[in-house]
């Protein structure tokens, strides 16, 4: 499997609880895609309208073929890094299920849910 069939599936519709009503989705999208262009990491981006954990923006979810999904909430900007850090090992993973001391924080901390695979 190579990087390029994981999917990072950002929601871009959250809207921050605060006053002023930014989309913190939104914002995390366009960091993601900056520092994987500057560390030339080849990932699958995608965004989404809502990934049903509206509350915890930013969120996203990691999937792959064979793999479990995993739905992470409470990233930021400042988590993009440790975001695709999460992605490759996951995509180095047998089935998407990575051993906690290999996780970066954001994916120890954020975990919101995890579906099994298709098949
Ligand atoms: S609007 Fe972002 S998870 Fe629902």
């Amino acid at each position: 499997m190579s990087d390029s069939d994981v999917r990072i599936v950002v929601c871009v519709s959250c809207r921050d609880a605060g006053e002023d009503n930014s989309r913190p989705g939104a914002a995390f999208l366009d960091a993601l895609q900056a520092r994987l262009r500057a560390r030339s990491v080849d990932l699958r981006v995608e965004s989404v309208e809502c990934l049903a954990v509206c509350k915890r923006p930013a969120t996203i979810a990691l999937a792959a073929p064979g793999k479990w999904t995993y739905v992470i909430g409470d990233l930021s900007s400042a988590t993009v890094d440790d975001v695709i850090d999460s992605a490759l090992r996951f995509g180095e993973s047998e089935n998407g299920i990575v051993a906690w001391k290999d996780r970066p924080q954001c994916f120890r901390k954020g975990v919101v849910s995890r579906t099994p695979p298709l098949t």
